[in-house]
């Protein structure tokens, strides 16, 4: 009888917490894609920022863990199971390439390292992030071995091309 009592009582309780969670259409657009795992990214990864911070940001499952690991270091409430769970649904629906918004046309100026650039230095984000602002010119070489560390598909060589490109038309 009192497990009865104890039984309707959590019932209860579920349906409340059930009925004050906010809708979809409350919370605003949701830039996430669909999948496993997307509703605990929604619920866990939106207590201090946007989702459209994650949903702009493409990386490998080694990238996103230390963004996961470095989020937990903050105050992301999630066991260890569930950070499998984040890291498996960011890798697997934002890795590179993957689900990229429409980005606004930059038009680059004509040279070798162009076609490469466009190709390759897209993957991760749009091209505005890389030549919306001039850099020193020696700091060509370095962010492009960034992000050569950081997993963009070029050989040494065409780094070279294309570190020369960026330093000839958007070095300072
Ligand atoms: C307790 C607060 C908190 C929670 C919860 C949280 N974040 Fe963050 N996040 C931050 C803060 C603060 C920043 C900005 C500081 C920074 O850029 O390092 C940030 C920035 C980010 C960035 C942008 C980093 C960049 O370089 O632009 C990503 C990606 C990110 N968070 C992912 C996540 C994911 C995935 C989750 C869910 C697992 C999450 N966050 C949950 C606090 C939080
Ligand atoms: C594997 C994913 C990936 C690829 C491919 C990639 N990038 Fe990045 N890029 C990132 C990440 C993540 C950041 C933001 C974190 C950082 O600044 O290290 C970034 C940031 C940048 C920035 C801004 C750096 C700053 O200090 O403001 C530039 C410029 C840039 N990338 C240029 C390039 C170029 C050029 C290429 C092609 C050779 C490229 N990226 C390819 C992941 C990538």
């Amino acid at each position: 009888m009192r497990a009865l009592v104890l039984a309707h009582a959590l019932a209860f309780a579920l349906a409340s917490t059930a009925a004050v969670t906010p809708s979809r259409a409350q919370q605003g657009a949701d830039p996430l894609p669909a999948g496993d795992g997307h509703d605990l990214v929604a619920v866990a990864c939106s207590q201090c920022h946007y989702l459209g911070t994650i949903a702009k940001i493409r990386d490998g499952a080694p990238g996103w863990r230390r963004y996961v690991d470095n989020m937990v270091l903050r105050g992301a409430q999630l066991t260890k199971p569930e950070i499998e769970t984040v890291v498996a649904y960011l890798a697997r629906n934002l890795g590179p390439g993957m689900n990229l918004p429409p980005a606004k046309p930059v038009a680059l100026p004509d040279g070798p390292g162009k076609d490469l650039i466009a190709e390759r230095c897209t993957l991760c984000h749009n091209l505005e992030r890389v030549v919306a602002v001039k850099r020193e010119r020696k700091a060509w070489p370095v962010i492009v071995a960034d992000m050569v560390a950081q997993g963009a598909p070029v050989t040494t060589e065409e780094a070279k091309t294309i570190f020369d490109y960026l330093t000839a038309n958007f070095g300072d």
